[in-house]
């Protein structure tokens, strides 16, 4: 049996914080409680993206990275297989092998899931045939009706065990702050009843389960028309009474030494957010160091101080309670493929390095929850 096995079976077993401490080794690393253990003590969760199928690839089929979520995790969240793009190779089809794979997985550990995301509203993750997709003579109820079908399949079979959707994915634009068009919103006549109704119907279809709106304005400089308009969009919603319970918080942080985040501007935007009374969630979080020196234990514990600060500062907010991270191992992370570095050296945005031994922005993530101020009720 592996280390992470025997992490695995302790933690199955219930061990305690203690026992997980003197846990064996992973990749000849010794191994601290895992941030899960960490967060759940503090009434948190700390999730992970995850594949569904790639036996070589950051996935659930991956033995060796399935141990790793086991051991680390408590939450999942579809990288890509409930997005349009892997659900709907056709307009009237559904290919729900994939998610199916994940939720089986996750239901057969007791961990919870998140569902990301019901509508990512731009052309460019739609799928192909979206493209010339012909709505007919009355093109606004053609597209009621599509978006209405997705969510309705979906949530019928995925809604008894996800707790929490992505409804709405990056609908606002960066530069700017206006709302994206794409064809299903020109179809329908607009964004704004576009998105509203995607909330709407997964309302009438969940009426327990925690809505979502997900994006990634963040807290560099360069993001102040991305937090404006999504906080309009936020103050639109709560006017026309639009069931939405949170902002995801994608929090894909950028690190390049120069500019220091706009922590005051982000404190205003995030008391803002709460004062409406909405819920926040950390949902994609990693590091993109990649303007960072090529000296590894350098880029390593810069990557992991502006970690821990934006970790200590979100989670002085007692509305945030989930943490998750877009994929748990470098050699898996999308960083990898998206934003190569220059230099061809490897991307360390990630908990754990390419040989699965952790970077020190596991331990960074795991003093902020064992800082974080406990959670009740
Ligand atoms: O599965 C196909 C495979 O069959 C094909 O051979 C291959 C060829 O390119 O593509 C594979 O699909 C890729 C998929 O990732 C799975 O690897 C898509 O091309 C690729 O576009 C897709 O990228 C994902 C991206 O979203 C777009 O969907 C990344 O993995 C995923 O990390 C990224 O995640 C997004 C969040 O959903 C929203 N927030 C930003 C975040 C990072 O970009």
């Amino acid at each position: 049996m592996s280390g992470l096995d025997r992490r695995s079976a302790l933690k199955g077993a219930g061990a305690t914080a203690a026992a997980l401490a003197a846990a064996p080794l992973l990749g000849g690393t010794p191994k601290t409680p895992s941030p899960h253990s960490l967060a759940q003590a503090k009434g948190l969760r700390f999730g992970s993206a995850t594949a569904a199928l790639d036996p070589l690839g950051g996935s659930v089929s991956n033995p060796r990275y399935a141990a790793l979520l086991e051991a680390e995790v408590g939450l999942l969240v579809p990288e890509n297989e409930m997005k349009w793009q892997a659900l709907r190779p056709g307009p009237g089809a559904f290919a729900f092998e994939p998610f199916d794979r994940i939720a089986a997985y996750a239901k057969a550990r007791g961990m919870a899931l998140r569902g990301h995301t019901l509508l990512w509203h731009r052309d460019q993750w739609m799928p192909a045939w979206m493209k010339d997709y012909d709505f007919g003579v009355r093109p606004a109820a053609s597209a009621e009706r599509m978006l209405r079908a997705h969510i309705e399949a979906v949530t019928a079979r995925y809604g008894s065990q996800i707790h929490s959707f992505d409804v709405v994915n990056e609908t606002v634009m960066p530069e700017d702050g206006s709302l994206a068009q794409t064809v299903l919103s020109r179809a329908m006549g607009g964004t704004e009843p576009l998105v509203d109704l995607a909330f709407h119907v997964a309302r009438e279809r969940l009426p327990g389960a925690q809505l979502v709106y997900n994006d990634y304005m963040g807290w560099e400089p360069g993001n102040e028309a991305h937090r404006a308009g999504v906080l309009r969009l936020l103050e639109g919603f709560r006017k026309r009474g639009v069931p939405v319970d949170a902002l995801g918080l994608q929090s894909h942080l950028i690190v390049e030494g120069k500019a220091r985040p706009q922590e005051r501007a982000w404190r205003g935007f995030i008391d803002a957010v709460t004062a409406m009374g909405y819920a926040l969630l950390i949902t994609e979080f990693d590091v993109r160091g990649n303007g960072l020196s090529a000296a590894v234990a350098k880029r390593d514990a810069e990557v992991a101080a502006i970690g821990k600060a934006y970790l200590d500062l979100m989670l002085s907010y007692p509305q945030l309670r989930d943490v998750l991270v877009w994929g748990l191992c470098n050699r898996y992370s999308w960083l990898r493929s998206f934003e190569p570095r220059k230099d061809g050296k490897e991307t360390r945005g990630c908990l754990y390095d390419d040989a699965f031994r952790p970077v020190p922005l596991r331990a960074a993530i795991a003093a902020a929850f064992a800082a974080a101020p406990k959670r009740t009720g």
